[in-house]
């Protein structure tokens, strides 16, 4: 189910100023996860978080697939000690997303499946085609979730749904997920492009030091107690008043937004 066998023609990436955009290139298998592939991303990631990007875009080749999961073909020879190591190759990828400076939105135009949509979900944001397709089809191959679905996906979307998600193998639409929350924006399929373009914009137009700990916090806010989690929030609220904005003193920003000037 290998299609190219050279690993760094798995994963395409580029670089233009702060905008990192990384390419699954596996057509043939739908873009699917093979350890290649998990490790050139981990890769991509561990580099895009030193190298001043401030947004990274994860796309799928083709029309048909973001990604449709693990490799099914590399998996059907795995040793129970083989697939733990496997899994844990996942979240080294999920957790360096999960810790990047960056901003990283997934471009989901097609099926998003098994490892597709915890790669999905891994994402900052997930902008999503009408067409695309989610779902945690693994019970019915025998398996679970495998790179972080079973403790992502409720956070995401809530335990009931989640469950049903799970042990169903059900698939949503890109309209139901976005309605569900665990997609950030959805768009006709000919407007992917545009509307992940208009979130990079967005996020360009921050402040860079503002967006890092804004992210930072609200992933701790997953898992932290609220009172420290508020107190965390205070420490770095005062932390940002210690420091320039991007591009302009702080008395101009800030009063920039109430239309007045002093
Ligand atoms: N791993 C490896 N190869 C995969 C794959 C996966 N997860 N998903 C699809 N492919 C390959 C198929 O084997 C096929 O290759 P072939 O042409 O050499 O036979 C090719 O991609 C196209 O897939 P195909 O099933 O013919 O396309 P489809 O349009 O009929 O169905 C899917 C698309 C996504 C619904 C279907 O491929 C599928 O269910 N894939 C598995 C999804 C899954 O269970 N993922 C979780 C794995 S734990």
């Amino acid at each position: 189910m290998t299609n190219n066998n050279d690993p760094a023609d798995k994963v395409e990436v580029s670089k233009d100023e702060a905008v990192t955009r990384v390419t699954i290139r596996r057509p043939k298998s739908l873009n699917a996860l093979d350890v290649d592939v998990l490790e050139s991303l981990a890769e991509a990631v561990t580099e895009a978080g030193h190298d001043g990007t401030r947004v990274m875009v994860i796309s799928g080749s083709g029309e048909k697939a973001f990604v449709a999961g693990a490799d099914i073909g590399m998996m059907e020879h795995f040793s129970p000690r083989e697939a733990q190591e496997f899994s844990r190759k996942g979240h080294y990828l999920m957790l360096a997303l999960d810790r990047a400076p960056f901003i990283s939105i997934a471009r989901v135009q097609g099926y998003a499946l098994g490892g597709g949509c915890e790669l999905a979900m891994a994402c900052d944001l997930i902008v999503a085609s009408e067409k695309a397709v989610f779902g945690q089809p693994e019970v019915g191959l025998g398996l679970i979730p495998g790179f972080g679905g079973t403790q992502m996906l409720a956070a995401r979307i809530g335990l009931s749904v989640a469950t049903d998600l799970v042990v169903t193998g059900r698939r949503i639409g890109g309209r139901d997920a976005a309605a569900l929350g665990m997609v950030s924006r959805v768009s006709a399929h000919d407007r992917l492009d545009e509307e992940v373009e208009d979130v990079v914009k967005g996020v360009l137009q921050g402040d860079a030091h503002a967006i890092r700990e804004a992210k930072r916090l609200l992933r701790q806010s997953l898992y932290m107690p609220f009172e420290i989690g508020l107190s965390s929030e205070a420490a770095s609220f005062g932390n940002c008043f210690d420091r320039q904005p991007t591009g302009e003193d702080r008395k101009t920003s800030l009063r920039r937004h109430v239309g007045k000037k002093r």
